[in-house]
């Protein structure tokens, strides 16, 4: 018998990229902004019930003035929110309003809407416009762009999901005027490690300053002055971009965005996703790493030293509860997405603003860095 064996390519046409449009008190204009990056003629808005009675009046009168037909789903607030029910609710609501493929769904809100509605986008219709509009810090800075999407289930956080790009990022930062001061945390505990990774993610021209702009902006930071968020956003935005556009699906150089998360998810695992949240144990789970990389000789004591103040003066210094134990938080390592062929991944300060993976961190060494934070 005759076997033939014939071989078929199919050019697979690459995403383009897309903008992320920074600005202060720019929601009045997203109508427009939406109409000039998509064809979509109706739009389904995924908020939660916080977020969408603040901005609902503004964003409805723009997208009306652009001649959008609109409506708006309404999600509970919370992490615990972010699974297949929620899913399901966009997928059926969105088959009710009859959506469809050149249309769009517009995420309103930090990450959880955002990781949420861009599974929803993603998987609805076999994919579906949509537009990122974060209104935390967070997803600012970090969630809402480069295009991970996902939904938690009974094994973990972000277990499924998938890589699907937005067709445009609108962040204003006045919607961070709203935000409670422990959510902004969360969000500048990111933009920290952005300055600690800076060089490592390789952005041409950048000047590798950003630690030093932390260090004498502190205060303009916390009192969300406009110019200075405005940089800042953008700034974060664009580290994050020069990364996803080495390695989109994480193959190598992405994995550096997770640094202090190694730790850091450990202990919101341990804690049940509650008492302590994101931005708190990323804080530290990046002293730890510092800790770990100083005893490794990787980095000398001065670098280490400025690294704990700033994080320190951001007012980030935490404690993990009492009721966590060492030995827990490895067990909950193990498990985490960075295991690779059964070793745990870190990445570690190398040097001032870089960063490299190790697979060789000892449970002895982990041990004794979170013992810092007991
Ligand atoms: P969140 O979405 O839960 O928002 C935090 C709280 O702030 C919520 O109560 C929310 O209702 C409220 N809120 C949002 N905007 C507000 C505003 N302008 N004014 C007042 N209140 C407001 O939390 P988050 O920190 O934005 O995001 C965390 C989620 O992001 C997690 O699920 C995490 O897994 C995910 N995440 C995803 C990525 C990614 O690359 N996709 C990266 C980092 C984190
Ligand atoms: N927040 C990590 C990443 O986007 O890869």
């Amino acid at each position: 018998m005759y076997i033939e064996t014939v071989n078929v390519e199919i050019p697979v046409i690459k995403p383009t990229s897309y903008p992320i449009i920074i600005g202060n008190n720019i929601l009045k204009d997203i109508g427009n902004a939406i109409k000039q990056n998509t064809k979509a003629k109706k739009l389904l808005i995924v908020s939660n019930k916080i977020i969408y009675p603040i901005f609902k009046d503004e964003i409805s009168s723009s997208l009306k003035q652009a001649g959008f037909e609109f409506e708006a789903l309404i999600l509970e607030d919370g992490e615990k929110y972010k699974n297949i029910d929620s899913l399901q609710g966009i997928w059926n609501k969105a088959l009710e309003y009859k959506l469809e493929r050149k249309d769009a769904i517009v995420a309103l809100g930090g990450g959880v809407v955002g990781d949420i509605t861009g599974f929803a986008a993603a998987s609805y219709l076999r994919g579906i416009d949509f537009i990122q509009v974060p209104t935390t810090l967070l997803a600012q800075v970090d969630s809402s762009v480069g295009g991970k999407v996902a939904i938690n289930n009974d094994f973990g956080k972000n277990l499924v999901g998938a890589f699907y790009q937005p067709k445009l990022v609108y962040a204003d930062i006045k919607t961070l005027k709203f935000l409670p001061e422990k959510e902004l945390k969360v969000g500048l505990a990111e933009v920290l490690k952005y300055g600690f990774i800076e060089k490592t993610c390789r952005l041409k021209d950048s000047q590798n300053n950003f630690i030093e702009f932390l260090q004498n902006n502190k205060d303009k930071i916390y009192s969300l002055n406009e110019g200075i968020m405005i940089n800042l956003v953008k700034h974060c935005c664009k580290l994050k971009a020069a990364v996803v556009n080495q390695d989109e699906k994480e193959a190598g150089l992405r994995a550096i965005l997770n640094f202090g998360h190694t730790i850091g998810h450990a202990i919101e695992k341990c804690s049940n996703y509650q008492g302590i949240n994101h931005g708190e144990a990323v804080a530290i789970g990046m002293k730890s790493v510092f800790s770990i990389a100083f005893k490794k000789g990787l980095i000398n004591e001065n670098y280490y030293n400025e690294s704990i103040k700033l994080i320190n003066e951001y007012k980030l210094d935490y404690k993990i509860p009492e009721s966590i134990s060492t030995k827990s938080l490895l067990e909950a390592m193990s498990f985490d997405k960075k295991v690779q062929s059964g070793k745990v991944i870190f990445v570690l300060s190398t040097n001032k603003a870089e960063v490299s993976i190790f697979n060789d961190v000892s449970d002895e060494q982990i041990a004794k860095a979170i013992k810092l934070s007991k």
